[in-house]
């Protein structure tokens, strides 16, 4: 550098970075801006999801029949459960086969795993559950013998005080 440019340098006045009048007003408005729909919107989120953010609650136990109703022929019992869906709660009815196996009670749901009709138990006379929609047939333990492919599903079962108790369904255990 020439001691001409060094001079030069020395007496530049310094130039300060200012806010032009027009920026201030854009980044004070679009704060503002931001700042109001995130008050409104963001309450607006929490309510619409709320009901996600919720624990799961344990699986609720429904005290259905006695135990001593209970027989090695499948018996259908009808029951209600409170149900929450989201915001949404409802009584439904519900309905199992109960059975006493050689290890003990347990239930299966009596729907037919094709295409969701409700099956029956032994209507054709072969002691076997038979769906009336397209024919499908089922084991006493829920075994899939033909047109469904899957076994029927299962209720958790707990017996108590001499009374039988049904949760939640899950996959059958039982074949
Ligand atoms: S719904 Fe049961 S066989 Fe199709």
């Amino acid at each position: 550098m020439s001691n001409h440019e060094h001079h030069d340098s020395a007496h530049r006045p310094v130039q300060r970075k200012e806010m032009s009048r027009r920026q201030f007003l854009s980044y004070t408005l679009g704060g503002t801006t931001a700042f109001m729909v995130g008050g409104a919107v963001l309450p607006m989120v929490r309510f619409a999801i709320d009901p996600l953010l919720e624990k799961k609650s344990e699986s609720t136990w429904v005290k259905v029949v006695e135990e001593s109703k209970i027989t090695a022929e499948p018996q259908v019992f009808n029951f209600k459960v409170h149900q929450v869906d989201g915001w949404y709660e409802s009584e439904a009815q519900l309905s199992a086969y109960i059975t006493k196996g050689d290890n003990g009670i347990f239930a299966l749901s009596p729907i037919c795993k094709h295409l969701g009709c409700t099956i029956a138990w032994n209507t054709h006379g072969k002691n076997e559950y038979d769906c009336p929609c397209h024919n499908a047939r089922y084991t006493i333990d829920g075994k899939n013998l033909a047109v469904s492919p899957k076994p029927l599903d299962e209720y958790e079962v707990k017996v108590e005080n001499g009374f039988v108790y049904l949760g939640a369904i899950k996959p059958n255990t039982r074949v």
